[in-house]
């Protein structure tokens, strides 16, 4: 699988699926949810209705309507309690459970925010490096793209970092 670090608004890419930092709710929010609920239009909202709900750690994708991405995966991550109250783990099923889905609809190209790492308090090198040590070591033969959208500059450099350390080991 190839990984690509950009920085950005993930809503504005035109990929296969943007990740969506949701909530269990699916009920939209602030942050990245916000964003792409109000790019995708109320269509969004009504599909996320129908499916009722997602626990943290899991993934459900839908369509993307108004966006130019073709669907979202939506993933409720972990709120941070300090890392010992199971955070990694699920931060990390989060990922793998996003490109599983990614897999089965067979898309080329999924593109991630740095999911928990707003409000809900991750700390941001942390969930980086779960991120990347997830999808570099994606058992199966991904044959797709996993795109880091970073949203300032410091979580790209994090990404960056992280990518050439986990791909040179
Ligand atoms: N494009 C890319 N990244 C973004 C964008 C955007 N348009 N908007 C925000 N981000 C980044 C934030 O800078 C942060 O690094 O996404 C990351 C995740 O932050 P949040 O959106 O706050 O998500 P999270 O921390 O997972 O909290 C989820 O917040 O918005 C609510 O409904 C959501 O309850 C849920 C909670």
């Amino acid at each position: 699988m190839k990984i690509t670090v950009l920085i950005g608004d993930i809503t504005k890419l035109q990929v296969d699926a943007i990740v969506n930092a949701a909530n269990c709710s699916l009920l939209g929010g602030g942050g990245v949810d916000g964003a792409i609920h109000r790019g995708a239009g109320p269509g969004l909202l009504a599909e996320c209705r129908e499916i009722g709900g997602c626990r943290t750690g899991e993934a459900v994708i839908t369509k993307a309507y108004c966006l130019p991405a073709k669907h979202v995966v939506h993933t409720p991550g972990p709120v941070w309690n300090g890392g010992n109250r199971g955070e990694p783990e699920l931060l990390r099923s989060c990922y793998l459970n996003c490109l599983r889905l990614a897999e089965e609809t067979k898309l080329q190209t999924i593109a991630f925010p740095a999911i928990s790492t707003g409000v809900y308090g991750y700390p941001l090198l942390e969930a980086s490096r779960i991120a990347v040590e997830t999808a570099t070591g994606w058992e199966k033969s991904f044959p797709g793209e996993a795109i880091f959208v970073a949203f300032s500059s410091e979580a790209e450099n994090i990404y960056k970092k992280l990518a050439e350390e986990i791909s040179t080991k």
